[in-house]
């Protein structure tokens, strides 16, 4: 169902009518549909590392589950994690959050960017989103009463946002920019010194930025991650936005948190209050052991993923009328396919029943994103080795393309 498909007969908010259902979930529940008929289909839709959880953070939840963390927690999160979030903030980021007061657990970053949106825009208030975008961004900011104003990203560029790009968009009315490096769905990675200058942009219009670092760790070739909030100015106006479910396989232990000043972690905690509460506590527990445990798991899933970064780039070589995103960071490809069709969703509707692979239409990501698809390489080597030669074929295929 889609915005417009909301049946007027049904009591709903007025606000839902331009909050259509995601198009990277339709396009999952029609390949998993198609799976549970028995049909052999190759899933590069789903932003999900395929590793487990590494073990040592599961028993630390089990602990804590053993040992009666049954109950409510702050409504900040535990002591315990925001020490250790803040001591990681330092190591990895050099950034200095105090754990008392400017750091704020929640329920993956997803909560995060709800909560952010409620806390701290409104009617008459512009959000800055570079597009294609993690669409969560824009529709959090409809539902918030603001108004979501997307920035299109340049292929030309590497889809690395510029203060050019920004310029034509920033008004009096802009209060947020929303930065996501490295990016889904392109994979793109901000170098530093555009970063340098995104940051002095911002304090320039006086923007507040959200800065979604979940991918950070995901970073491969010469590319490298910078908090825009380590920039002079930034620190009273980032606020930093990260989670486990990325770097540790975390993604259905829903926990993430904030770090920004404490007036607006007052505010986004105000929030939570009514919202949530609070973040899972034996879910917490697994966080604190996530960060205060060995790393190596995290180094080798992402020594896993630049191994299959490597295959698709290859594989996609092979592509000669499509080209590919440059595929710096997180697990994306986002590969144009303009010169085949202007009707992205069609093809990727196509792809799943004449190739049997699921890939998710660009424009799911917002209008810019039409002509293009994204392929997640979050999956086993052979399986998506074998994903992609679907794809190939598929994209030579007269069913699929339609000629
Ligand atoms: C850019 C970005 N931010 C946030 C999230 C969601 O993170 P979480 O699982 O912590 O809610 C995703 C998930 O795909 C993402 O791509």
């Amino acid at each position: 169902m889609t915005a417009t498909d909301v049946p007027q007969t049904v009591l709903h908010a007025q606000r839902m009518d331009s909050i259509p259902y995601s198009g990277i979930r339709k396009l999952f529940q029609a390949a998993t549909a198609m799976q549970a008929e028995g049909r052999d289909i190759v899933q590069l839709t789903i932003g999900r590392p395929d590793f487990d959880t590494p073990s040592h953070i599961k028993e630390a939840a089990k602990a804590a589950l053993d040992t009666g963390q049954v109950h409510y927690t702050s409504n900040f999160g535990t002591p315990e994690l925001r020490s250790a979030i803040a001591a990681k903030l330092r190591n990895d980021n050099g950034l200095r959050f105090d754990p008392e007061g400017e750091l704020l657990v929640v329920n993956g970053v997803s909560e995060a960017i709800a909560t952010i949106f409620l806390a701290l825009v409104g009617p008459g208030d512009d959000v800055l989103i570079p597009v294609p975008a993690y669409l969560n961004y824009m529709h959090c900011a409809t539902l918030a009463g603001a108004r979501a104003i997307p920035v299109p990203l340049q292929q030309g560029d590497g889809y690395h946002l510029t203060v050019a790009d920004l310029e034509p968009y920033v008004t009096p009315q802009s209060r947020l920019l929303v930065l996501v490096s490295p990016h889904n769905p392109t994979g793109s990675v901000i170098p530093e010194h555009d970063m340098a200058e995104l940051a002095a942009f911002a304090v320039r219009h006086d923007l507040l930025v959200v800065s979604d670092e979940i991918y950070e760790k995901l970073v491969y070739g010469g590319a490298r991650h910078v908090s825009i909030a380590t920039f002079p100015g930034m620190r009273e106006r980032t606020i930093v936005v990260n989670g486990f479910s990325k770097a540790y396989s975390m993604t259905g232990w829903r926990v993430g948190y904030v770090a920004a000043i404490k007036p607006i972690i007052d505010l986004l905690v105000r929030v939570i209050q009514y919202t949530t509460i609070c973040p899972n506590s034996f879910a917490q527990a697994g966080a604190v052991a996530a960060l205060l445990g060995p790393q190596e798991p995290v180094a080798m899933m992402r020594d896993e993923f630049d191994r299959r970064r490597q295959l698709v780039a290859a594989r996609l070589a092979e592509l000669t009328t499509c080209s590919a995103s440059p595929m710096e960071g997180a697990f994306y490809a986002f590969i144009d396919v303009s010169s085949i069709t202007s009707d992205d969703s069609d093809l990727a509707l196509r792809l799943l029943e004449h190739a049997s692979v699921a890939v998710v239409p660009g424009s799911a990501f917002g209008e810019v994103g039409n002509g293009h698809i994204r392929v997640s390489y979050a999956l086993g080597y052979d399986r998506l080795n074998e994903g992609l030669s679907r794809l190939i074929e598929g994209l030579g295929d007269a069913r699929v393309i339609g000629r």
